[in-house]
């Protein structure tokens, strides 16, 4: 066994999220890493250990929380939950977003995806992710899970917030508000039933019993966080690097069956999620590095997702590489639910800009930090269509 070189990066403390990549060059240079930070845990982030360990996960188990510092255990269904709890509880979802569910939403999310990008340009650009890349989740949310739209419209706020406090406080106590929200949501469905997602989730049962009210809450919270912000980072890196090599924009619009194949690209290489964590239940070894049973361990998505041991100059954006195997959405029992559904929010969003002018910056972009030590995506993205620029020609930003 070899000695374990000691972790060089804190993910809570990352406040510029293009410099975490070089960090995460020198991690899998480095190998499998500890850190004596909140608490201790190790971080793998070469491809191979990070698949290995998503291959195993009864030794990295998710059933002790999936945050590091470990905080709130068990709050999110399903993803802190091991079975066979995590079994019945991922099967409300899958159940509900199947290849055939989300081919029925299509036609309704390109209505709501194309009204939200004609607005936008119709108003001459402005900051993608507050005009487009946050509605277009939050709609998807109204539409497909059944949230009014006056809930969905703190979601934001609240999680931002969340987010800030959770390296310190307590997940029940930072979370409180989003909390409330669903709470209030249950209630409302209760009262009303309106035909929807949420209100076929209160008959459901677990284990032969009745679903309870915490389980419910805990179920929505997943959708209310994990179904918001990861896709509005997705689109809002997206859109980044459609903007900085207008030949992409061009070769889109020639060919656009190149477009899941862009989609999966900028999954692999912005990598919304950017780590996420486990706890072991045996003694491990891996990378040559015994890691006992209980430890924390903090999975490097991004990390992987570059790795050139696994993807030819991983460091460059190349749609024609093929990025399947990506890690974006993790992998194996707890990859992402929602991944068709965002996958197609993505599709759609592209689909829709091929028919329009070409899109490029209109100010300086901030590309933010990384948000709970783990969400990466554009903060601030001030665009254009080339068709607003101001009649004096002004040309592109850069
Ligand atoms: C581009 C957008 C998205 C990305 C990058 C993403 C990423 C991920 C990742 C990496 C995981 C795995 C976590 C782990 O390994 O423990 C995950 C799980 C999950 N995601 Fe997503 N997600 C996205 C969109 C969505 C959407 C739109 C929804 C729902 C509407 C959703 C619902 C979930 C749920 C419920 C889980 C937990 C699955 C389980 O534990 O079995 N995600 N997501």
């Amino acid at each position: 066994m070899q000695a374990v070189p000691q972790c060089p990066f804190d993910h809570h403390a990352i406040t510029d999220a293009e410099a975490a990549w070089g960090t995460y060059d020198q991690l899998r240079d480095q190998g499998v890493t500890h850190s004596r930070e909140h608490g201790g845990f190790y971080v793998l982030s070469r491809y191979e250990h990070v698949l290995a360990a998503l291959r195993d996960p009864d030794t990295f188990a998710s059933g002790q929380g999936t945050r590091i510092p470990a905080i709130g255990d068990g709050m999110i269904i399903p993803l802190d939950f091991d079975p066979p709890g995590h079994t019945a509880y991922r099967a409300l979802i899958t159940e509900h977003v199947t290849p055939e569910s989300v081919r029925g939403m299509v036609p309704g999310l390109r209505e709501m995806i194309d009204g939200l990008i004609d607005g936008f340009h119709a108003k001459g650009g402005g900051d993608w992710v507050a005009e487009v890349g946050l509605p277009l989740p939050l709609n998807v949310l109204v539409q497909v899970v059944g949230f009014a739209p006056e809930t969905v419209a703190q979601f934001r706020d609240l999680t931002a917030q969340s987010w800030k406090q959770i390296s310190e406080q307590d997940l029940f106590a930072a979370r409180a508000g989003l909390f409330e929200l669903v709470r209030r949501e249950l209630q409302r469905h209760r009262e009303t039933r309106p035909d929807d997602y949420i209100t076929s989730l209160i008959g459901k049962e677990i284990d032969g019993r009745p679903i309870t009210d915490d389980e419910l809450q805990r179920l929505l919270l997943a959708f209310a966080v994990a179904g918001h912000e990861t896709t509005m980072n997705a689109s809002g890196s997206m859109l980044r690097y459609l903007v900085e090599d207008p030949a992409r924009q061009g070769r889109l619009r020639e060919k656009p069956e190149l477009i899941p194949a862009f989609v999966e690209e900028v999954l692999r290489y912005s990598s919304p999620v950017q780590c996420i964590g486990r706890c072991t239940t045996r003694d491990v070894e891996i990378g040559g590095v015994r890691i006992p049973a209980g430890s924390r361990v903090l999975l490097v998505y991004a990390g992987a997702n570059r790795d050139t041991a696994r993807f030819d100059h991983a460091d460059a954006f190349d749609v024609d590489r093929g990025a399947a195997g990506h890690l974006a959405f993790g992998f194996g029992r707890h990859q992402c639910a929602g991944a068709l559904l965002a996958r197609t929010e993505l599709r759609l969003v592209l689909e829709k800009l091929v028919t329009m002018p070409e899109v490029e910056y209109a100010g300086a972009p901030d590309f933010g930090g990384l948000e709970g030590g783990a969400m990466s995506g554009p903060s601030y993205l001030p665009l254009r269509f080339t068709s607003n620029r101001s009649p004096d020609g002004a040309g592109a930003w850069r």
